[in-house]
């Protein structure tokens, strides 16, 4: 059972390493995206695509990963501090964010230009909310 354990976090953190790559390379591309020509823009489409797939792929496993170790591991959520209460909230608001970031992204597509001006600010707010959950989990399970 153990190494089954060590395999759901080594998971767990994969996916950690994949939503923080997608969350910081979106504003990138993001920025890009703003003087970018008519030719360049939809490469640069392609890429934000690709980094949301990734982002929403991430949250899946995380998702999964965590509710299997916490039976596997610690047998329920007895005894866990209130910092794994706000992680779990934390997690709703990223899950969401990360939601409305891709319906933005096809408003985008569209030529709305309203949803592409809420872009950058959701995608800040996507990292904080990253840096503020894995606070949390350091602080829960540290
Ligand atoms: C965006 C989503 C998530 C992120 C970024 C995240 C991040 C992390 C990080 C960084 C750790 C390591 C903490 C440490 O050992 O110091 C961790 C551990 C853990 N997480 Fe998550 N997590 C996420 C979602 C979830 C969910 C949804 C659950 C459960 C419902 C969960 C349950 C756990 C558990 C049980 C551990 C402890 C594993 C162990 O020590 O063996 N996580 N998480």
């Amino acid at each position: 059972m153990d190494i089954v354990i060590g395999l759901l976090f080594w998971l767990h953190l994969v996916a950690l390493a994949m939503a923080g790559s997608a969350v910081f390379g979106m504003p990138v591309v993001g920025r890009q995206m703003a003087g970018a020509t008519a030719e360049t823009r939809p490469t640069l489409m392609t890429i934000a695509k690709g980094l949301g797939t990734v982002s929403r792929a991430a949250l899946a496993i995380l998702i999964i990963t965590g509710p299997l170790l916490i039976w596997l591991k610690y047998g329920g959520t007895a005894g866990f501090s209130v910092w794994f209460n706000i992680k779990m909230v934390l997690v709703l608001l990223l899950l969401a964010s990360v939601i409305y970031s891709g319906i933005l992204g096809k408003r985008v597509q569209g030529g709305d230009r309203s949803a592409a001006a809420m872009l950058p600010r959701l995608g800040l707010a996507n990292i904080v909310l990253m840096l503020a959950i894995v606070l949390c989990a350091v602080l829960a399970f540290g």
